[in-house]
């Protein structure tokens, strides 16, 4: 089962990536957890580019081609092989944050993001993707105290572009049932409950 976490940086796809992966493990299945941009020698050297503010002259279609270049050796060294030896497989971003950064955020044309996803990730679509979803004034304050670690490239970018991802999200998951929006601004907890229904209801269909 490959499993992927999305929204904007903030939402708490983090702290529900780990909770979820102690779910499983405690129902006795094995699990790997990616991270996105970065996951393989080649995907980390990649993101190393990406997200350094030094790089300020790049351009978003540069931005997308890096971004799809970490995922696609990413989903052929490591996801497609744990998934084949039965791994639940749960990813901190994928595709999708290309469609709404890269796409919607920087507006990129969205064939041509799309274009560019058939080949970079082929079939290895995820079966589920939750959407953690939160107003930008949430975010805005979860950053205010993010006072320990410095801000990367894309994390300093303005409030009107963060915007415009999170309504790139909610437009996405009108389109698929794979995607799942989850009010951001509760609990971690009842988050965690709702997630968890979510699986349960998908194993038994
Ligand atoms: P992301 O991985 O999406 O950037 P994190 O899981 O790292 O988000 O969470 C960002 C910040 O918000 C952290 O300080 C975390 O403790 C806090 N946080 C996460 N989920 C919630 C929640 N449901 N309510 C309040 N704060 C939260
Ligand atoms: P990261 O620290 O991994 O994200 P987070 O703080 O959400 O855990 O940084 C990744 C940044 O790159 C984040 O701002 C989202 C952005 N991003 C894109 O713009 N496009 C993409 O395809 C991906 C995977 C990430």
């Amino acid at each position: 089962m490959f499993i992927t976490f999305e929204g904007i940086d903030f939402c708490g796809k983090s702290t529900q990536v780990e909770l979820l992966k102690k779910y499983f493990e405690e129902k006795g299945k094995s699990v790997k957890i990616i991270r996105e941009p970065g996951g393989t020698e080649i995907s980390e050297k990649i993101r190393d580019i990406l997200l350094d503010k030094k790089n300020n002259k790049m351009f978003m279609e540069t931005e997308l081609l890096l971004f799809s270049a970490s995922r696609a050796q990413l989903v052929r060294e490591k996801i497609i092989p744990y998934l084949e030896k039965g791994n639940v497989v749960i990813s901190d971003r994928f595709h999708d944050s290309s469609t709404a950064y890269q796409g919607f955020g920087r507006g990129l044309p969205i064939d041509s993001v799309l274009s560019i996803h058939s080949l970079a990730i082929g079939n290895t679509i995820p079966a589920l993707t939750f959407i953690i979803d939160i107003p930008i004034e949430v975010a805005i304050k979860r950053k205010a105290e993010k006072t320990h670690q410095e801000l990367d490239r894309i994390e300093v970018s303005s409030n009107d572009f963060f915007e415009k991802v999170r309504n790139g999200y909610l437009t996405l998951a009108e389109k698929d049932k794979r995607f799942k929006v989850i009010d951001g601004t509760q609990s971690i907890e009842t988050i965690h409950r709702i997630i968890i229904n979510f699986i349960e209801e998908f194993e038994h269909n």
